[in-house]
């Protein structure tokens, strides 16, 4: 029992119709300006804040794009100087949410995020930044949003598809967390609690996309999934999906998607207690002799999301470089990296074979 807690400081909102208290939010976080983040397909989300927010919405910038191009995050920065905002306001996934952290690592810039995917980046102190065709993370308490509103309302667009890749995405984090060269029991009653609430929203948005409860359900489960990401360090898992991300141009969800049964199973024998705690909590029964690899392939499967990365456009001749990227930088892991075993993984992940 010897660990380290490191608190940090984030307020959260939760809850249906919680986008309501969005202008008191304004008024605690002391600011007057703000500019509102959105990608080009959420720019009517976009609009709605700022016509929530009135005269204390200085302007819209909804060019958010995936992995966070410095050009755009130039653009964003000059745009927010320009208008003298004092708060930015990033209403998306993962993508938008990344654009802030750039913004607020540049200026110190307080960050209001509304999160609409499962994806956790705002509770996180990541940011990640592309330049020249590779992404650079990097941790800096700066980029943390200062609140969050989490409001299923504006959820319940989130296509099916996207809405069970990104849940798993937020269970990947748990799942790692668990596992963790630095967890605590703090963040293991986080993962547990996140991983269940996710396993049992997501087959529930899977049948009725509008299911209320099934939506706050998952961004519960979101929520303290994000927390487990932002304080303990990933691992194997988060590794393989940067490298797949990064030099392949695969899709974030999907492929956290793909890979976790296959990192799960590469790690099963070196991490047997976090590979109970992850299949209890995706509802495997103590008599039932699935492991947490195949419960998290399982609910992919059976929920319509994609289990082979040779669906989402990767060619069987990127996997020994793919192999080769991924060996390049030893990290924490339960099980050392193996080569041979890597490739296999990759091959399985490739074909999608249920572990
Ligand atoms: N820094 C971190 O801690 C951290 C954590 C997780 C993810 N990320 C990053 O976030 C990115 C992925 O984020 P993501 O998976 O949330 O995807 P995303 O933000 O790229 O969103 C995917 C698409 O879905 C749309 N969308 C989002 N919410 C919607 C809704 N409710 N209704 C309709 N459309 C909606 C977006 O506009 C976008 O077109 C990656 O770049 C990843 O590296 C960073």
């Amino acid at each position: 029992m010897n660990f380290t807690y490191n608190g940090q400081p984030s307020r959260v909102i939760f809850g249906a119709g919680s986008l309501q208290h969005l202008a008191r939010e304004i008024d605690l976080l002391g600011a007057k300006r703000a500019l509102i983040l959105s990608t080009p397909e959420q720019r009517a989300s976009a609009e709605m804040i700022a016509d929530l927010l009135g005269s204390k919405a200085a302007g819209v910038f909804d060019r958010a794009v995936m992995h966070v191009p410095i050009e755009t995050a130039r653009e964003a920065r000059e745009l927010a100087n320009k208008l003298g905002a004092d708060c930015a306001i990033a209403i998306g996934g993962g993508s938008t949410t990344g654009l802030g952290k750039a913004i607020a690592l540049d200026s110190g810039l307080p960050i209001l995020a509304i999160p609409t995917t499962y994806a956790g980046s705002e509770m996180t102190p990541i940011y990640g930044i592309t330049e020249g065709g590779v992404k650079k993370t990097g941790k800096d308490p700066r980029v943390l949003p200062r609140t969050t509103i989490y409001d299923p309302d504006l959820s319940m667009s989130l296509p099916v598809g996207l809405s069970v890749t990104s849940g798993i995405n937020a269970i990947a984090h748990a799942a790692e967390g668990l596992y963790a060269v630095d967890s605590n029991p703090i963040m293991d009653l986080m993962a547990c609690e996140g991983i269940a609430a996710l396993a049992r929203a997501l087959p529930a948005i899977y049948k009725n996309a509008s299911d209320k409860a099934a939506r706050a359900d998952a961004l519960y489960g979101a929520w303290l999934c994000g927390t487990v990401l932002g304080n303990v360090g990933m691992a194997l898992h988060h590794k393989l999906c940067h490298t797949l991300g990064g030099s392949f141009n695969l899709p974030h969800a999907e492929v956290h998607t793909i890979v976790l049964p296959h990192a799960l199973a590469y790690n099963q024998a070196a991490a047997p207690q976090a590979m109970q705690k992850i299949a209890k909590a995706l509802g495997v029964s103590e008599s039932n002799q699935t492991t947490a690899a195949q419960a998290t392939w399982d609910l992919a499967y059976n929920n319509g999301a994609p289990t082979s990365l040779s669906s989402i456009g990767l060619q069987e001749s990127d996997l020994d470089k793919a192999c080769d990227i991924a060996m390049q930088n030893q990290y924490a892991n339960p099980r050392p990296l193996e080569r041979v075993a890597l490739r296999a993984l990759f091959q399985d992940a490739f074909e999608g074979v249920r572990p």
